[in-house]
């Protein structure tokens, strides 16, 4: 069975000494590996999640670091419950600088058998989430006079399969919202941008495999194999290669890159 790699060993940069990072799914595999990242380059990190003791354990992985982190149970779903992380955050370190956005559900139902209620906790969750993430992550970003807003949200956004029609239209749906905070907060020297990932190897993709893989009659890792087969690159990213592309678009190398969706696929969708 493969391994998730959630960071990459060797890296020498330290791009973000006194900023502070804001990472909801913190306690996942992509959220995860984003928060390890900042923290590896010596960011103050806030993570954010609905399992709170996981989010404290990535929490305790970023202190590693020698760096302050915190951790927040948070549900997405809950403005209040966004709107009082952020504040929480801000008393605490000052202010907040990047705000990644990286909660999210795969249901994986065929189109005539999703419930009215898991089409409406994806979007809930994905995209009216990411909204309160963002409509949270401005007041704060324009304190600062630049930042950035990396939501993620995935291959799906920009193409599709079958049984995803939530998922796929949570994360279009995600690209669009990214376009226009971008528009708001150019002026602001924000950048907003999505990172479109291709299959990663999280607990989420283990879920997928396992239903999805199911429905064929394979187990998860055959499905998996199947899907690294697909790729261009012939294999499924590692959670680190997504934050490394999150760290890019929080850096100083990127201040002229706003209101992009970023295909980090191995290749698939080429655009
Ligand atoms: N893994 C992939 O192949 C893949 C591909 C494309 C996009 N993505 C996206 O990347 C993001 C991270 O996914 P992952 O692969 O790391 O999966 P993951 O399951 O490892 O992490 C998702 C995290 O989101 C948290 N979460 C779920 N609902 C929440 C809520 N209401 N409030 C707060 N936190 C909540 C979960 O507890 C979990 O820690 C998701 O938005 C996902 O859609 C993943």
């Amino acid at each position: 069975m493969l391994e998730p790699q959630m960071l990459r060993s060797g890296v020498e940069s330290l791009r973000f000494v006194g900023k502070v990072a804001l990472i909801t799914g913190a306690a996942g595999g992509i959220g995860g590996a984003c928060a390890l990242r900042f923290a590896q380059e010596q960011a103050r990190v806030a993570c954010l999640d609905i399992d709170g003791p996981g989010a404290e354990a990535m929490a305790a992985r970023c202190r590693a670091f020698g760096v302050e982190a915190m951790s927040l149970a948070c549900d997405v779903r809950a403005a209040t419950a966004v709107n009082a992380a952020f504040a929480a955050v801000a008393a605490q370190w000052g202010g907040i600088d990047i705000v990644v956005a990286a909660a999210g559900v795969y249901t994986g139902s065929p189109l005539e058998a999703v419930p009215d209620a898991e089409w409406l906790d994806t979007l809930a969750t994905n995209l009216t989430g990411a909204f309160y993430t963002n409509r949270a992550a401005a007041p704060y970003l324009r304190q600062r006079n630049g930042g950035s807003i990396i939501n993620i949200s995935s291959m799906a956004g920009k193409t599709s399969w079958p049984a995803s029609a939530e998922y796929s239209a949570s994360k279009s749906g995600l690209i669009g919202l990214t376009r226009s905070v971008a528009m708001e907060l150019a002026p602001h020297g924000v950048t907003v941008n999505a990172i479109c990932p291709g299959n990663t190897l999280t607990g989420m993709v283990r879920h997928v495999a396992a239903i999805v893989g199911g429905r064929d009659g394979l187990d998860a890792d055959a499905w998996l194999a199947l899907r690294a087969r697909d790729c261009p690159m012939g294999r499924i990213a590692q959670p680190w290669e997504i934050a490394g592309v999150a760290a890019f678009l929080a850096s100083e190398d990127s201040r002229y890159l706003t209101g992009q969706a970023l295909e980090v696929d191995g290749g698939m969708v080429m655009s």
